[in-house]
C-alpha cells in the first residue's frame, strides 16, 4: 500500500479485527485500497481514521463494511460443467471409500453451493445421513442460507427438473425443501483463524481466495489439506489455482479438483 493512503490504515485494520475478528491484513492490498477508497467516496470519509471511527459508532455502517468486503455473489451450479463432474467421478469415487460423506462449503455465502451439492448427492446417493456442514464469515449471508428462500432469478442456473424436486413457491419467491434445507448445517466460520472442522471427504472452497494475500492463501491451503482425509477432493473456483499444490501434497486431478494424496 503506498505510504501516503496507507496513513491510518494500522488503525483502521486493529479496529476492525477487535470488533469483527477479521484481520484486513490478509486481504490483497491493491485490490483492497480501491475498495476502501471507493467506500470511503461514497460515504463521505476524509480518510481511513475517519473511517475507523464511524466503524466504532455506528454498528450498522459496520455490518455494512463487513458486507462491502466479502462480496458475498453466489449461485447454484456455478460452473455447471464441474459439477457434473463432481456428481459423475467424484463422488462416485469418494462413496466408494466411505458410504457416509462429509461435506464442507467453506465461504459458502447464501448456501446455493451446498444445496446444489445436497441436490446431487442426493440422486447419487440419497438418504444415507451424510454431514453437510457450510460455513461463512457474513453473518447476513448465514442468514439467507438458512431460511432458504431465493428470489425466481436467483435460480436462473437451476436445472428446472431440479426446482420442480426441491422447491416450492412462497410469498416472494422459492423455498428449498426442509427435508434438504435440514440436511445442512450453517455455521458462523472465519476459515482464516476459526479451528478448522476435520476429517472431511470433500471442501469446496470457490471464489472466495480471490481477496486473499498470497501468505494467507498458501496458509489456507495447508490447513484445508490438514481437514481432508487422505483420499479426500478440495474443489476450488473455476480460477483458482493452487501454484504449490505439489508441495503441499495435493495432486491436481483436474482444473478445479485437488486430491490429497493417500501417501500425503
Ligand atoms: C463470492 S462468495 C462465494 C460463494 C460461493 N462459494 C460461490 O462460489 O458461489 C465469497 C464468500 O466468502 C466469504 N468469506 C470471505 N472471507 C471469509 C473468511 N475469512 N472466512 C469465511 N468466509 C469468508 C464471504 O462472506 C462470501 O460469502
Amino acid at each position: 500500500m503506498e505510504p501516503a493512503l496507507s496513513l491510518g490504515f494500522d488503525q483502521l485494520s486493529a479496529r476492525f479485527r477487535r470488533l469483527t475478528g477479521i484481520d484486513l491484513n490478509q486481504y490483497k492490498g491493491r485490490q483492497l485500497e480501491r475498495r476502501l477508497q471507493s467506500l470511503l467516496r461514497r460515504h463521505n470519509l476524509a480518510d481511513y481514521t475517519a473511517l475507523s471511527l464511524r466503524l466504532e459508532r455506528d454498528p450498522a455502517f459496520l455490518q455494512e463494511f463487513k458486507d462491502f468486503l466479502t462480496i458475498n455473489v453466489s449461485e447454484f451450479f456455478r460452473n455447471p460443467e464441474k459439477f457434473r463432474e463432481l456428481q459423475e467421478r467424484v463422488l462416485p469415487e469418494l462413496l466408494k471409500a466411505r458410504p457416509r460423506l462429509r461435506i464442507w462449503s467453506a465461504g459458502c455465502s447464501i448456501g446455493a453451493e451446498i444445496y446444489s451439492v445436497a441436490m446431487i448427492l442426493d440422486e447419487v446417493s440419497p438418504g444415507r445421513g451424510h454431514v453437510l456442514l457450510a460455513t461463512d464469515i457474513d453473518r447476513a449471508s448465514l442468514d439467507k442460507a438458512r431460511l432458504a428462500v431465493y428470489q425466481e432469478q436467483e435460480l436462473k442456473t437451476l436445472p428446472p427438473h431440479l426446482r420442480d424436486r426441491w422447491f416450492r413457491p412462497v410469498n416472494g419467491g422459492w423455498q428449498v425443501d426442509r427435508r434438504l434445507a435440514e440436511r445442512v448445517e450453517f455455521k458462523n466460520h472465519n476459515m482464516l483463524e476459526d479451528p478448522m472442522p476435520a476429517d472431511m471427504d470433500l471442501i469446496l472452497c470457490r471464489n472466495v481466495v480471490i481477496y486473499f494475500t498470497d501468505e494467507a492463501k498458501d496458509r489456507l491451503y495447508r490447513r484445508f489439506f490438514n481437514s481432508l482425509r487422505p483420499g479426500g477432493y478440495l474443489f476450488t473456483g473455476g480460477t483458482e489455482t493452487i501454484f504449490q499444490a505439489r508441495e503441499i501434497g495435493f495432486r491436481l486431478i483436474s482444473p478445479c479438483f485437488y486430491r490429497r494424496e493417500p501417501a500425503g
